[in-house]
């Protein structure tokens, strides 16, 4: 008996005991199930999730998506082109790099000894990657500037709170090999429609922290005037002084905010060449309106900052939500740190889960309602033929650039219709077992319920010139 006779054989015959059984009003469940569910209990009870990580599920995983293809859109609206380098690096990148003395490498670093003893990492950001990757492949040989962009995951080991985890994804844009002040500009630009893109309207704080021969004076005056208000500072500070004085004005702690508020300023310790490049890029601002707060004490935690540093925070009322959203800056000595030729360059990163938590919350949509609100497609089906035609035809529309929402485990039209409801379709195709052999289709206005029938062939003609696409 061939294989698909003997199967039919015994669908039959399990159909036939079935029909057999006496009909069970409120079904019990099995010794099986009871079993099932018992160590589904226990291994609920045995998995956890390691502190500080994050699952993504649907729906908010809609959202997410729609984020990264937002950050798709708009980099590669700005010419920016897409780049991957190793989650895993050496540590003495990072070390070299963002330097020791900051929290991300002395306190944060996902260390730990390879099988053969060598010392690596999980990236803790990624522009040391670029720039690693920018040397090793000579890509100063390229047109400059090279302009690369990348999503992906960075792991710290901070104290996990609200917005805070030791997983985290970010938006990575950075250009290299362009001094002008232009090219910080357009990088606060596209960080800045990034977020109105998705609906979040932000204000960009920046400041200078000029050459490293600017700062040297600057630290000269900064370090005295710590010392003598020792006593007033937090413990941490206390040890930033002597390993990090510049961090002190990032200090979050009230008893620092007074003696904060009272330091030096580096804008005075800057150099005429310095000061112009900053000016320059704030008169880019205005002339592009984009809100800026000149924020002397912004001096984000990475140790290879040069000029211009920023970041972006949600307009709100709310002081707890307005953590930074993004943080970058010119990074012109980095390169030439780590062993290549002296190249200029800039870049920011935005903080993913701190934009989708803004998401959530101005959408508050995202548990209640389905996503994409927009005029919708759903694709209805009558019986078996119907059902393996409808895949065939989804096909098609998708090659055609037209998604249709669809269901085909539900075998009721009502039950379909309910879901395009739900969907806020527009429009319904109704594919029957007529349909099929017409090689028709049946076009519903879900608002009116008027229906129209519409050669198979020519659907996508019709939903287009509905949609006006
Ligand atoms: P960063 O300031 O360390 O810069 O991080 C950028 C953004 O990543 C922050 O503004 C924040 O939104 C997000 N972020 C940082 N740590 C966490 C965390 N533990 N949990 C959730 N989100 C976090 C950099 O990483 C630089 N590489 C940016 C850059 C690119 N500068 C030049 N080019």
């Amino acid at each position: 008996m061939s294989p698909k006779k003997e199967m039919k054989k015994k669908f039959v015959k399990v159909t036939q005991t079935k029909k057999a059984k006496p009909v069970n009003v409120a079904p019990k469940k099995t010794a099986a199930e009871i079993d099932e569910a018992k160590t589904a209990k226990k291994i609920a009870g045995q998995l956890m999730l390691v502190r500080g990580m994050k699952d993504v599920l649907p729906p908010q995983g809609d959202l997410w998506l729609k984020m990264l293809r937002t950050a798709a859109d708009i980099a590669t609206a700005y010419d920016f082109h897409y780049f991957e380098t190793p989650v895993v690096e050496a540590t003495s990148l990072f070390v070299r790099a963002v330097g020791r003395g900051t929290d991300v490498v002395d306190k944060e670093m996902y260390t730990f000894e390879d099988r053969d003893g060598g010392k690596i990492c999980l990236r803790p950001e990624m522009t040391a990657s670029v720039a690693r990757a920018y040397i090793m492949h000579g890509l100063h040989t390229q047109p400059q500037p090279v302009k690369i962009w990348n999503i992906g995951p960075l792991f710290r080991y901070d104290r996990p709170q609200a917005g805070r985890y030791r997983e985290f994804h970010q938006l990575d844009c950075e250009t290299i090999g362009e001094a002008s002040p232009v090219v910080d500009a357009e990088l606060i630009v596209v960080a800045y429609n990034f977020l109105r893109d998705l609906g979040i309207t932000s204000t960009v704080r920046v400041n200078s922290l000029g050459t490293p021969a600017d700062r040297e004076q600057y630290l000269v005056e900064l370090v005295g005037y710590f010392r003598s208000k020792r006593s007033y500072l937090c413990e941490d500070c206390k040890k930033r002084l002597l390993k990090n004085p510049l961090r002190i004005l990032d200090c979050k702690n009230d008893s620092c905010a007074g003696v904060i508020a009272e330091a030096p300023q580096i804008v005075d310790w800057l150099s005429e060449p310095s000061k112009t490049f900053f000016m320059t890029v704030l008169e880019y601002l205005d002339e592009l309106e984009i809100p800026y707060i000149l924020t002397p004490t912004l001096v984000r935690g990475l140790d290879y900052y040069t000029h211009t540093v920023f970041e972006m925070v949600e307009d709100t009322e709310d002081e707890k939500a307005q953590s930074s959203l993004l943080g970058g800056g010119r990074y012109d000595g980095l390169i030439e740190q780590l062993g290549g030729q002296s190249t200029p360059a800039a870049g920011f990163a935005v903080g993913l889960e701190r934009v989708m938590a803004v998401l959530e919350r101005q959408t508050k949509a995202v548990t209640e309602q389905p996503m994409n609100p927009k005029p919708e497609v759903f694709f209805a089906h009558l019986g078996d033929q119907a059902r393996r035609r409808t895949l065939k035809i989804i096909e098609e529309l998708r090659r055609s650039g037209l998604t249709v929402r669809h269901n085909l485990a539900k075998a009721s039209l009502k039950a379909q219709l309910e879901l395009a409801n739900k969907y806020n379709a527009t429009h319904t195709l109704i594919l029957g077992q007529k349909e099929v052999q017409d090689g028709t289709i049946l076009v519903r206005n879900m608002e009116s319920g008027i229906q129209e029938i519409v050669d198979q062939k020519k659907v996508r003609q019709t939903l287009q010139k509905i949609y006006g696409i």
